[in-house]
Order: structure tokens, then sequence, then C-alpha cells
């Protein structure tokens, strides 16, 4: 795995949003999977601003998102479609036919998935998979549990998501206690993974997650079996851990 510490989430993002923006120079067509939640904020941003300057374009991209709540339509602004949109897709040239997310209204939730997973394979896979981490170590919404997932799943949110996640949220009470998220199995096929993650309360889980047990304790841990394609970009905050007890592991940007 290659990991660069970098010294502050500005240089995080733009270093991020320059192998996404590689990756689109490379392949126009790409498909991208992509995460909701704070980490991707700035490069999101960095995305937007390098679109308007013609840098790159989405035009032929196709997305498909990690995970949405369930019980949220696009239109609330605490769904992950609302986020995406608001953020990343009403600000580049992407086709809205291309942006693809779970359906939280869906209540048949074995029919969501296999739709979801068939939707996944019907535009060939990831080319590039951009991942956050939740404190707990989950990758999409995959929570920390006695197995790993393989396709799309309907997962009950870990009450230490719940009160994460709640800080976007009037109060905990609201935030949705399920969701639908892409299996570990997907995420981990994709040809290439993008991880990013700032602040110092992800330190410790990165410590486990890269260099402890690969376990579904931990579901971030199973990136340690597809090393080769994981490009892991982390704040100084993120990264101090790593930095200190795994100095060779790391390269400092
Ligand atoms: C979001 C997602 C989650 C987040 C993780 C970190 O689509 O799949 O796994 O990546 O919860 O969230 P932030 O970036 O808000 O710390």
């Amino acid at each position: 795995m290659k990991i660069y510490v970098c010294p502050t989430y500005d240089v995080m993002s733009k270093k991020a949003a320059d192998v996404m923006s590689a990756q689109l120079i490379l392949k126009p067509d790409s498909v991208l999977g992509l995460a909701t939640g704070s980490s991707p904020l700035g490069l999101y941003g960095e995305l937007v601003e390098r679109c308007e300057r013609g840098e790159i374009s989405f035009e032929k991209v196709t997305t498909v998102n990690l995970d949405e709540y369930c019980g949220l339509s696009p239109d609330n602004d605490q769904s992950y479609s609302y986020f995406m949109h608001k953020n990343l897709f009403d600000r580049v040239n992407i086709r809205p036919e291309n942006v693809h997310l779970p359906d939280g209204t869906n209540t048949d939730a074995e029919a969501e998935t296999k739709r979801y997973d068939a939707l996944i394979a019907s535009v060939g896979g990831v080319d590039m998979q951009l991942l956050g981490i939740g404190v707990d170590g989950h990758i999409g919404f995959n929570e920390p549990a006695d197995h790993f997932s393989v396709g799309t799943v309907r997962v009950a949110l870990t009450e230490s998501t719940i009160e994460a996640n709640s800080r976007f949220f009037a109060s905990e009470d609201e935030v949705p206690r399920y969701a639908y998220s892409m299996g570990c199995g997907t995420i981990l096929n994709a040809d290439k993974i993008l991880f990013i993650a700032n602040g110092k309360n992800k330190a410790e889980i990165l410590e486990q997650a890269f260099f402890g047990p690969v376990t579904p304790q931990v579901p971030a841990s199973l990136l340690q079996l597809v090393a080769d394609k994981v490009y892991a970009f982390v704040d100084a905050e993120a990264g101090a851990l790593l930095a200190a007890n795994h100095p060779e592991e790391v390269i400092l940007v």
C-alpha cells in the first residue's frame, strides 16, 4: 500500500485531486466510485475548479456512490444524493443519467441490493474507488461485523456511526438507522482505490486498519489484501501514528 502523509487537509485534497484527475485524463470514460462525508469535500472542490478551468472533464464519466441512507429521498438535504449534487455533480459537466446511487426510498431491500449490483456490473465495474474511513473502521457503510459483505447490503448503522453522523442532523434521533452500502467485495474489485482520511480521530483506526489483523471487526483492514492498488492520502493528524510507528512504510509529502 502506498501511504502518503500530507502536512494539511488542503494538501491531502490537492494530491487526491491530482490522482483522480490523472485517472480522468488517462481514461475519460472512467467509472468512479464516490464517497460522501467531510473527507472528500476538499477533493470535490478541487475537481470542480479543475473542471471549470477545462483541465478535466466529466463528460464521459460514470459514477456509482458507495452508499445512501434508507428512507431518505434524493431531495432530502441529508441524503447522500443531495450531498453529491451540491458538492460535485451540479458543478461539473457530468451527464445526469451517468450518476448512480443506491435508492434509499426503495423499501424492498432484496430488490434494491440486486439492482445496484446489476447496475455496477452493467457499467463494467469501478475503475477508481474513492474511500473514506469511519472511526469504527467502516468503509462505505460496511460496519464492524462477524463477516465481510460481498455485494450491496442493507446495513444497520452502529451507535458510533450514528453519533458521528449526527453532526449533520438536527438531533441524533433524526439519523436514519439503516443504509444501503456497496459491499466490501465490490469495493475490493475496483481497479484502483484512492483512500483519504483526515483529523486526529482517525489516527488510531488507521493504524489498526493498515497494520493490524485483517478482520471484519475492522472492515478497512481488507485493504491490506489488495495493497498494490491502494493509494492512501492522509493528513498529518490522521497519519500521526502511521508516521511515528511505521516510518518505513509511509511517504512524507
Ligand atoms: C460515505 C462513506 C463513509 C465515510 C466515512 C468517513 O459515503 O461511505 O464510509 O467515508 O464515514 O466519513 P467522514 O469523511 O465524514 O469522516
